[in-house]
């Protein structure tokens, strides 16, 4: 199958759908039980139908994410995949931020980086030291594009003034339940200022994926697809947004990529973005910084 690009007006585009990897590998620690061959198979499955965009980053299980899909992405044509990973805010000075990426290029054994982003703003460190790490690194052709991940319109506004490369996407967490990205505006923001907005937790851990909600259970039944195809869908099909899940089931990949490739009726959109219930204002995980 193949997953369609989402374009910016500067040019660059990229898969509207990726592989997550959070809590592969272990969660915050590397977790030595892990089932290391299990997951690596559930990247390969992934990449094997049609998912380009993996995303992961250096604090996933310390470093043991990355290493797992630069095993699992070994014989593929690494200019076919689109390779995302995160420098954490710790890692934020000049020097620090060039040693992370440095390390996350080792572990994912790859030359470059599709997209490189700064997981969370780090207010101890001022933003055009870690801006002109991104921009070396750019220059150095390491990562290809810059990124940011849970900024506010205005973190994303002073770090876009801070380079002279384009801020190309925001990854923040958004799905049908949580709206902090369309209550601060940064959804709209996003859309006027050709940023893309990646969207993580599509199905806020299997919530979403669930049925018993009224609403989302007509929706269903109207285009014949489940919830977790719905919930995907309502993302991918806005303005500027695209969406990432983990998905090492087989079962979850298959059933998720049943969410693209067809349209939903924008009053659908706006009925879903207006009438689900149990929003909630503000991320309970990664709020907006
Ligand atoms: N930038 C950030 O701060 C940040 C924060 C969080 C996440 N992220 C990124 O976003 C990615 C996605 O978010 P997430 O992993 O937290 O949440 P998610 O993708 O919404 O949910 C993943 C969980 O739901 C299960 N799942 C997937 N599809 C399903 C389906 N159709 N039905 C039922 N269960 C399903 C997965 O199980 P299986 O794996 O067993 O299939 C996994 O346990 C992460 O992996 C990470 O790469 C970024």
């Amino acid at each position: 199958m193949t997953i369609p690009l989402k374009s910016l007006k500067s040019g660059f585009s990229m898969p509207i759908f990726g592989f997550g990897t959070w809590r592969i590998g272990g969660d915050y620690q590397k977790n030595p039980l892990n089932p290391d061959k299990e997951q690596i198979a559930g990247i390969r499955r992934a990449i094997n139908n049609g998912i380009t965009h993996i995303d992961t980053a250096e604090m996933y299980a310390q470093g043991h994410a990355e290493e797992l899909v630069g095993r699992a992405i070994k014989g593929y044509d690494r200019k076919k995949l689109f390779i995302v990973s995160k420098v954490w805010p710790t890692h934020l000075k000049f020097e620090d931020l060039l040693r992370s990426a440095a390390a996350s290029l080792k572990r994912i054994k790859t030359d470059y980086l599709d997209l490189y982003l700064i997981h969370m703003p780090n207010p101890e460190v001022p933003l055009t030291e870690t801006l002109s790490a991104m921009d070396k690194l750019k220059e150095d052709g390491l990562i290809k594009n810059i990124g940011v991940s849970n900024f506010t319109v205005k973190t994303l506004t002073a770090a876009q003034n801070l380079t002279h490369n384009k801020i190309v996407a925001n990854q923040v967490h958004y799905n049908l339940i949580y709206r902090e990205p369309e209550i601060s505006g940064l959804l709209e923001f996003c859309q006027k200022n050709d940023v893309l907005l990646v969207a993580w937790r599509p199905v806020e851990k299997g919530i979403l994926a669930k049925t018993g909600t009224e609403l989302l259970d007509g929706i269903c039944a109207k285009y014949a697809k489940t919830s977790a195809q719905i919930a995907i869908n309502w993302l991918a099909s806005q303005k500027n947004v695209i969406t990432l899940a983990k998905m090492v089931d087989k079962n979850h990949l298959l059933e998720n990529l049943g969410a693209l490739n067809w349209q939903m009726d924008k009053r659908d959109i706006e009925k879903l973005r207006q009438f689900f219930p149990g929003q909630k204002q503000v991320s309970e995980a990664v709020p907006l910084a």
